[in-house]
């Protein structure tokens, strides 16, 4: 919980009552919450979102559990739910509740069934699946990724760009590049791309290269803040870029007449089926780097702003 927004110091482990489902809501019993960079960033004020945020509040956007119960209106088959189901689930946009939390009350049309075939003991990919997949999603949805197109992914190896990488691939993506650093290049190469390790040679260089100076179709830069104004003299012509910090300044991009997007999150239950559909078929393989058990979430947050987190994060709330 925080009392006040801050640093990882104003974070605390504290017992609240339990909550009850409203109409519309489910109750979870949350096994693993997975850790974002939204996280820190609404725990120290500075996301957009912090304006929805009713404080003390818990904090993180994400989890996988069991179903314990439902509120009135919600019906539990008809959702292909049922109490005591594995589920994993991710807070819409409209709902600044955390999920950093032994158990949660959530709209239930945004929590969806582990499928019949999933392995239970994958409980912390799930708790780690939805956010980076829902956004990936979009962030090829928006940049209008079509077949045969040339894309260059910043973070290939992040929580996004792991995930990024086999979906452009998947929608029929010519060739994908990936950014990182040297140590994460055999991940990069393993999920489908060439890795340009940028801490050992000069990135833009190496696209110059491989793309004879014309540049890529598509940037999708998950990092932004080194990497957004320099892509943009390596998007080819008609190509798109897609940043993904909700505070990215897109300006510079369209002075230059080149389209330019901010993806969103929008958790439908058809979108997270699709999600757990390609986990489950080994076409999202989705790596947890470290799960961090709840009264180490300070340090978890320290990692999580430190930006080179490889693969996810995932928190243990399991008392
Ligand atoms: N718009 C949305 O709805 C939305 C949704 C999800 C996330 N986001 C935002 O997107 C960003 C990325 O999220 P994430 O979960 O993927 O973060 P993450 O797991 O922390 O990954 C960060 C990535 O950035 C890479 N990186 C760091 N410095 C770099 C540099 N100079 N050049 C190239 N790559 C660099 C890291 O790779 P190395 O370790 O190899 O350097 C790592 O792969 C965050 O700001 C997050 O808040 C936005």
């Amino acid at each position: 919980m925080i009392h006040e927004f801050g640093g990882p110091a104003a974070m605390r482990v504290e017992e609240v009552p339990e909550p009850q489902p409203a109409a519309g809501e489910v109750l979870v019993d949350v096994h693993f919450a997975g850790l974002n960079p939204i996280d820190y960033k609404m725990r120290d004020g500075s996301s957009g979102m912090c304006r929805k945020m009713t404080l003390p509040s818990s904090l993180g956007r994400e989890f996988a559990g069991q179903l314990v119960a439902a509120g009135p209106g919600v019906d539990l088959p008809g959702l292909g739910l049922e109490e005591g189901g594995w589920v994993f689930g991710i807070r819409d946009h409209s709902d600044a509740r955390g999920c950093y939390a032994e158990r949660l009350t959530i709209r239930a049309d945004t929590v969806a069934p582990l499928p019949d075939d999933a392995d239970v003991q994958d409980l912390t990919h799930w708790a780690g699946l939805a956010l980076v997949g829902l956004t990936a999603m979009n962030a090829l949805d928006r940049a209008r990724l079509a077949p045969g197109e040339t894309v260059l992914v910043h973070g290939g190896s992040g929580g996004v760009g792991q995930v990024l990488i086999p979906m452009a691939l998947a929608r029929g993506a010519g060739h994908v590049w990936a950014t990182g650093r040297a140590q994460n290049a055999d991940r990069i190469r393993q999920l489908g791309a060439t890795a340009i390790p940028y801490d050992g040679v000069d990135w833009r260089e190496a696209i110059d290269e491989a793309t004879e100076g014309r540049g890529v179709d598509v940037v999708i830069d998950t990092h932004y803040f080194e990497t957004f104004l320099p892509s943009l003299d390596h998007v080819a012509d008609g190509g798109r870029i897609v940043a993904l910090p909700t505070l990215a300044d897109l300006t510079p991009a369209r002075e230059r007449g080149i389209e330019a997007a901010i993806p969103g999150i929008e958790p439908t239950r058809a979108a997270l089926d699709r999600l757990a559909r390609a986990f489950v078929d080994g076409s999202l393989p989705l790596e947890v780097s470290e799960v961090i058990p709840l009264d180490e979430v300070q340090r978890a947050h320290r990692q999580l702003e430190h930006g080179h987190t490889r693969g996810k994060l995932i928190l243990d709330v399991r008392g």
